[in-house]
């Protein structure tokens, strides 16, 4: 089983670029370890509880609960928009959820793993965190980052964090493949390094809070958002379901010893679930060898290269973009511009330039040829030809090894390499079509097999090229598929991927443009 999971979205706004690259980017890797052959489980959905979700639906006079059902359905409508295909969907509002969270509290306070404390010290009200004196600046002031401090004294439930943390930073040390790139490792060590010796604050007080999972023993308290945010990834899995819950079996989507993937963006690593979430789930008894793998992507910066935000006015809606643009040149460009854990500007002209160029000329012009010549030059019936010449050896090569290269990058997450190993071949077809020139040799009958061997290995690495697309556009991949009458190929996998897909004799069918051109108004 690959169990696969994203973030949960916070819903306190409307989903931005960033949300949907993630996604996009968790939904392609679904669909790659498909086509692998993996039994995938992919979960995704919202984090719905805590104290910006309450402010703001104070703000706008409604209950929290109303409030964050809107701003769910803009999540999940953008998903089902952008062909984001989950097997579950996480809402932390859920009483499935809720019990789970409460029966894991349950846990650990039995074990003696939580214990009550008075506090007093300086809250950040924007982290909804107690600030230690390391987040003061240079001139011993909070930043502007935390938002407005206020000093307080309350009692809280706390989790013994630092009972976990040489654990962990020994299982970091001898299990670096659970972070992913391997850079984001030491920053992690050293955040532990800092952490060392403090425990997490997993509750709030109903004054201050009151949207939020009530804790099972102490009614005057609910669960801090991220220790109820984090236990989705369990609770979804059917971990402690109840019979007849509808949740898949947990053992089945998480057993012993597997690892699923977390995909997160950069800023969710430390503390969340660097340390929380590896500690929290080394306490509820996971072994090592369960722990989670954390993809880790890189963040988006909005129009102009700046980091995105409400007051520069530079968050790139992915409605407008795939209402203008259409939705594969939207999920094309975000796993394609971007270097998984890396960081990238968003640019539309790169947008468009990318689709242009590597879809609509290069992958489209393949297609159209393959098609068009093969009705125009055999009657649309494809013949694996006379004898082959070095040049088709060549061709073949050239897929043999983008197949290769495609599969070791998307096996790393690395789906930009993996388009650019389609691309590699698909270039390659196109420039073998200008040395071999079928519109010429057709012109002499004698040179009738030659023309069918060069059309068959046009269209044999079309049909291969969109069953290696198909994670990134499915959409485009069906149509490829269908022209090509072989809407079979869709469900075949990798390891089915061998010369001659297309048989002798196929007939195939019109050719219709997949990837138009997109062509901007001038402004
Ligand atoms: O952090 N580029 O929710 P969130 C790329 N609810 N990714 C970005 C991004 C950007 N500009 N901005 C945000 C939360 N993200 C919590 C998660 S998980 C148990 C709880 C990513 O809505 C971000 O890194 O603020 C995170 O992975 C996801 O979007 C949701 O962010
Ligand atoms: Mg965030």
């Amino acid at each position: 089983m690959f169990f696969l999971t994203t973030a949960i979205d916070y819903t306190n706004g409307s989903p931005h670029i960033g949300h949907a690259y993630e996604k996009v980017l968790s939904d392609v890797i679904a669909r790659y370890r498909r086509l692998h052959g993996d039994e995938v489980y992919f979960l995704s959905g919202v984090d719905q509880h805590g104290q910006k979700v309450q402010q703001t639906a104070e703000k706008e006079g409604v209950h929290p609960a109303t409030f964050v059902k809107r701003t769910t359905k803009k999540f999940s409508n953008l998903w089902d928009k952008l062909d984001v295909r989950y097997d579950g969907w996480a809402e932390t509002t859920d009483e499935r959820h809720k019990a789970c969270v409460r029966a894991i509290l349950t846990e650990l306070k039995d074990q003696g793993q939580l214990y009550k404390k008075a506090h007093s010290g300086f809250y950040s009200v924007r982290q909804e965190q107690f600030l230690q004196d390391r987040d003061r600046d240079e001139a011993g002031n909070f930043g502007p980052e935390w938002g407005e401090v206020v000093e307080i004294e309350e009692e809280n439930w706390y989790f013994k964090l630092s009972e976990h943390t040489d654990w962990l930073k020994n299982f970091l040390e001898t299990t670096p493949e659970v972070i992913i790139p391997g850079f984001r490792k030491s920053e992690l060590l050293n955040a532990l390094e800092r952490n060392s010796g403090i425990d997490l604050c997993i509750s709030r007080p109903k004054e201050r809070l009151r949207w939020g999972i009530e804790f099972p023993f102490d009614e005057h308290y609910v669960t801090y958002v991220w220790f109820d945010a984090l236990i989705n990834y369990v609770s979804f899995a059917g971990y402690k379901a109840a019979e007849g819950s509808g949740l898949p079996d947990f053992s089945n989507v998480w057993p012993e010893g597997s690892r699923p993937v977390h995909v997160i963006g950069k800023d969710i690593l430390i503390p969340a679930h660097g340390i929380y979430w590896f500690c929290m789930l080394h306490a509820m008894g996971f072994s090592d060898d369960s722990m989670p793998r954390l993809l880790v992507h890189g963040f988006w910066n909005g129009l102009g290269g700046d980091k995105m935000s409400k007051s520069l006015g530079n968050i790139v809606d992915p409605n407008e973009l795939a209402e203008k643009f259409g939705v594969e040149a939207i999920r094309y460009y975000l796993v394609r511009d971007i270097v998984t854990g890396r960081d990238s500007n968003f640019d539309v002209e790169r947008l468009v330039m990318l689709f242009n160029t590597e879809l609509a000329n290069e992958l489209g012009n393949l297609c159209n040829r393959a098609l068009n010549m093969s009705q125009n030059f055999t009657g649309g019936t494809l013949h694996t030809g006379g004898g082959l010449t070095d040049e088709e050896t060549a061709l073949q090569a050239s897929l043999t090894q983008s197949i290769a290269d495609y599969r070791r990058a998307m096996d790393e997450f690395e789906v930009a390499k993996g388009l650019e190993a389609i691309s590699r071949h698909v270039v390659h077809c196109n420039g073998y079509t200008e040395r071999m020139k079928p519109w010429e040799l057709k012109k002499d009958p004698a040179n009738a097999p030659r023309v069918q061997t060069v059309l068959y290995h046009l269209a044999e690495s079309l049909a291969q090229c969109a069953i290696l697309l198909s994670p990134v556009l499915p959409q485009a991949a069906a149509k490829i598929a269908a022209q090509l009458r072989r809407d079979d190929l869709l469900s075949m996998k990798l390891d089915d991927l061998k010369w001659g897909l297309l048989s002798d004799g196929h007939e195939i069918g019109k050719p219709k443009p997949v990837f138009p051109r997109i062509v901007l108004e001038e402004a």
